[in-house]
């Protein structure tokens, strides 16, 4: 098949986001004042919010979380852009990445110069058993609900099946929570920014003041397979293998290729995006990849015209350790079955050959589910401008992408950005 082209080019200008985490008393229209106001001092040339012509925000249920529906003329209000049309995109946890690709395409047919587009979700506010609930709607509710599944189970079958199928171990997975959580530790933004090693170090600390027997772990893999620090939430998954709830929100500014100059000496091209759907994950031959990861990935890939080996840095959707190793095979990283050897030979480390989830991904960094996509997009404009800090990438990162999955990959997005 032919591949797809945006009818126009469409740039990147800005992009900002709140702190993730857990925040009493602030409200997802705080949280997305933060993120527009930090979206707004990255645009290096200056934005004036009049030349904005629309908002698109991903959010998946502040009805559910926070009893408002509605949200998205909410947002716009809050940030002094009524009237003009402010649109709600819901996709479970690719959300935000479906309000990307729906800024992209606002601006792709010409109908508008300059979008917004924003990621917002608060989840702390309801205790973990109804977060679950809502969260389960996202899933197929009349078989997978309604057989007692929860995301955590869900995702547990999808890497029991990968163990079966590859020989993985669950140390595999523990390698991504611990690469994750030592690049979150990095990143201010991040809701777990800790190091494993030093919430182990912590309690053993912790132990010794209080007088209690102390622990005796000598490194992360004895801590992470000691019940007592890291229980099973649904085997093989257990907590240090789960992303948070969170509250967070991100924003981003697009605007037509051609008037890019005049918000940016740097923007950021987009020229690959991919989306593609499945059915639920009980219904499906195949459990160890999702198809419509692949789909979106090779759409992205097709209309960029470049290929997985092109691809200097990545921030991958790893709402379970599992789902980050599914990823970078179903992205072209790693061939099929090789995703947990590269994870245990540390090769989606930040300093190794594909760095993968530099942010602390959604392991540490947090999983607004909403905002969560958008948020991914945060962290690769900060790597592929030199603005990552101490866990800034090596080299020159010309080219990016990011992966977004709405529950257990009902929805993909794929989006591949071009430093020039
Ligand atoms: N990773 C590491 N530590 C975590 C954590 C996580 N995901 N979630 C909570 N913690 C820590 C807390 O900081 C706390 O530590 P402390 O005792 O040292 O203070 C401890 O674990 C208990 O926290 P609590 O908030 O009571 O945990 P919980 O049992 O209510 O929730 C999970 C833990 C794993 C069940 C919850 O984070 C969860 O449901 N995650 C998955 C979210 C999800 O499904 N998202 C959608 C994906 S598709």
């Amino acid at each position: 098949m032919t591949p797809k082209k945006l009818g126009r080019g469409v740039a990147l200008v800005g992009a900002g986001m709140s702190k993730f985490g857990a925040f009493p008393g602030r409200s997802t229209r705080d949280l997305f004042v933060d993120a527009f106001t930090e979206m707004q001092a990255s645009v290096d040339k200056g934005l004036d919010p009049h030349d904005i012509e629309a908002l698109y925000i991903g959010n998946y249920s502040s009805d559910l979380f926070e009893g408002q529906g509605h949200t998205a003329p909410f947002m716009a209000d809050w940030v002094g852009l009524t009237p003009l049309p402010a649109t709600r995109i819901e996709n479970a946890c690719a959300s935000g990445g479906a309000a990307l690709r729906q800024g992209i395409l606002a601006v792709a047919s010409g109908l508008y110069d300059v979008v917004l587009v924003g990621g917002i979700e608060k989840m702390t506010d309801l205790p973990t058993e109804k977060v679950t609930d809502a969260l389960a709607t996202a899933s197929d509710v009349l078989y997978e609900v309604a057989a007692g599944f929860t995301f955590p189970g869900l995702y547990a079958a999808m890497a029991t099946a990968y163990m079966a199928r590859y020989g993985a171990a669950p140390e595999a997975f523990m390698q991504v929570g611990i690469k994750n959580h030592d690049n979150g530790a990095l990143n201010d933004k991040a809701q777990f920014g800790v190091t494993i090693r030093a919430v182990m170090d912590g309690k053993i600390a912790k132990a010794q003041a209080k007088g209690y027997p102390v622990p005796t772990w000598r490194d992360e893999l004895e801590f992470l397979h000691d019940e007592r620090a890291n229980p099973v939430i649904a085997w093989p998954m257990r907590l240090f293998d789960c992303s948070p709830i969170s509250d967070g929100a991100a924003s981003l500014l697009l605007v037509g290729e051609e008037l890019a100059k005049n918000f940016s000496d740097d923007p950021l091209f987009i020229i690959g995006s991919g989306q593609a759907s499945d059915g639920a994950l009980h219904d499906r031959a195949e459990l160890t990849s999702l198809r419509a990861a692949r789909l979106a990935g090779e759409q992205a890939y097709a209309m960029a015209g470049v290929a997985p080996q092109d691809v200097k840095v990545a921030e991958v959707h790893d709402c379970f350790t599992i789902a980050e190793v599914i990823a970078t095979e179903d992205l072209g990283f790693f061939q099929p079955g090789e995703g947990y050897v590269a994870a245990e030979e540390g090769l989606t480390a930040r300093r190794g050959p594909r760095p993968i989830n530099t942010s602390g991904g959604l392991k540490s960094k947090g999983h607004p589910v909403g905002a969560s996509g958008a948020g991914q997009v945060v962290e690769i404009w900060k790597q592929m401008h030199g603005l990552a800090g101490e866990r800034q990438v090596r080299g020159d990162l010309n080219l990016a992408l990011t992966h977004n999955v709405g529950g257990t990959g009902q929805s993909c997005l794929v989006h591949i950005f071009e430093r020039r």
